[in-house]
């Protein structure tokens, strides 16, 4: 969508896989769906380095509102939970150089059941806008006809630019349409600055594979219409929570970054443990994934329970991911040679290769011909920047 947003791809925090509808707060007041969670979580974004690596959306999803509208149809946030309103919670966020997000539903009602925006998509638009709101999660449950979620999406898109505020807009329209027939991803993109694919991601490894293999059967459909202002959004980072092994967390990182996929962290930044807290704060990989070229990367070879993902970086870089897939035995090593990898020739006459994952190294100077190994952990990824050699630049052989 050109509405100046999400150039690159979006960074923040979003509730949901973590913290879900817990909207207990009698029992549970520390994890329950309250403006407490956003703020803590803002004070802890800006207190140890999250605001500082990039991270600058802070994201409610669903079960903020009140059941019912208010008496001008407006939707309001649940008043026992956010007494100050959502407006106080903008405010908040602004002052301490941060963003909120919100959501809604293009439907009849939210996928948990409080007032979806069907009918009401000007009137929610502006109210956000009022707000001072600057993301909107916008869902696809409970549309009475699957033929009218393309119509709700583009409108609600365009209220949100009658708003005049700039209010980056996260869709869900392709992974409700794909039940019932191949979007339309030109259109898609013209409408959002981002737009969920796929079945919502959970806190295991079955989840981020089953993404990760959507994504890649689907590479050619969905990779060339991502670019500055429209990404693919395979759903949130669940890294430093419950389900994920250090090695899985490194893939998960590692395969976001290279989807150039929007970084929302769903998990407890205010209880983290410091080696999660490093991999996502990782500066190499976070320039990775903010890369200016804006380009998304795919998968470009499965060979011997190894995958390899690639994406064209600035300056005629190459980020290289190789993820061990098989889930039994010890560290394997990968040849990264011109037979297995085509991309290889951008080491043609030389190229410089840094790894990143699963530790940082420096791995020299190479050629087309050099005999380079990664070692991989079953379930893990080694990820590499690949530079070509100035002055030395790659030319395509007759
Ligand atoms: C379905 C979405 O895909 C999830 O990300 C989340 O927003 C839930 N709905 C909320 O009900």
């Amino acid at each position: 969508l050109d509405n100046g947003l999400a150039l690159t791809p979006t960074m923040g925090w979003l509730h949901w896989e973590r913290f879900m509808c817990n909207i207990d707060c009698d029992t549970d007041p520390h994890n329950c769906i309250s403006e407490k969670l956003y703020m803590e979580m803002a004070d802890v974004m800006v207190k140890d380095g999250w605001k500082e690596a990039g991270y600058e959306y802070v994201c409610i999803d669903d079960c903020w509102p009140s059941m019912a509208r208010d008496s001008q149809g407006r939707l309001q946030a649940d008043p026992k939970r956010f007494p100050g309103g959502i407006k106080k919670l903008a405010d908040y966020m602004h002052s301490k150089g941060l963003k909120l997000g919100i959501y809604a539903d293009v439907g009849t009602n939210t996928c948990a059941g409080y007032p979806g925006s069907l009918g009401h998509y000007d009137i929610d638009a502006k109210t956000f806008a009022e707000w001072g709101v600057d993301l909107l999660k916008f869902d696809g449950c409970y549309m009475p006809k699957w033929t009218l979620l393309a119509e709700g999406y583009i409108n609600m898109s365009r209220a949100l630019n009658n708003t005049g505020r700039s209010i980056l807009y996260s869709c869900e329209w392709p992974l409700y349409e794909w039940q019932f027939q191949q979007p339309n991803y030109t259109a898609i993109q013209q409408t959002c600055n981002h737009w969920r694919n796929y079945a919502d991601v959970f806190d295991s490894w079955n989840s981020v594979t089953g993404i990760l293999d959507w994504t890649a059967d689907h590479q050619s459909l969905i990779v060339p219409v991502a670019g500055p202002g429209g990404w693919n959004d395979p759903d949130m980072l669940v890294i430093g929570n419950f389900g994920l092994s250090r090695d899985q967390q490194q893939t998960q990182m590692a395969l976001w970054v290279i989807m150039a996929a929007p970084l929302l962290m769903s998990n407890d930044l205010r209880d983290i443990d410091p080696t999660s807290q490093d991999l996502l704060q990782n500066r190499h990989l976070i320039s990775i994934s903010q890369d200016p070229l804006g380009k998304q990367g795919n998968r470009t070879a499965k060979v011997n329970g190894f995958e390899v993902w690639q994406r064209p970086l600035s300056g005629g870089r190459l980020a290289l991911a190789v993820i061990n897939r098989q889930e039994i035995g010890g560290p394997r090593s990968f040849p990264l040679t011109l037979a297995l990898l085509p991309s290889w020739r951008c080491c043609n006459l030389q190229c410089n290769v840094t790894q990143i994952l699963p530790q940082y190294q420096e791995m020299g100077v190479h050629s087309l011909f050099s005999k380079l190994q990664v070692l991989v952990n079953p379930t893990g990824t080694a990820l590499l920047v690949v530079s070509p050699v100035k002055g030395k630049p790659y030319t395509r052989p007759q």
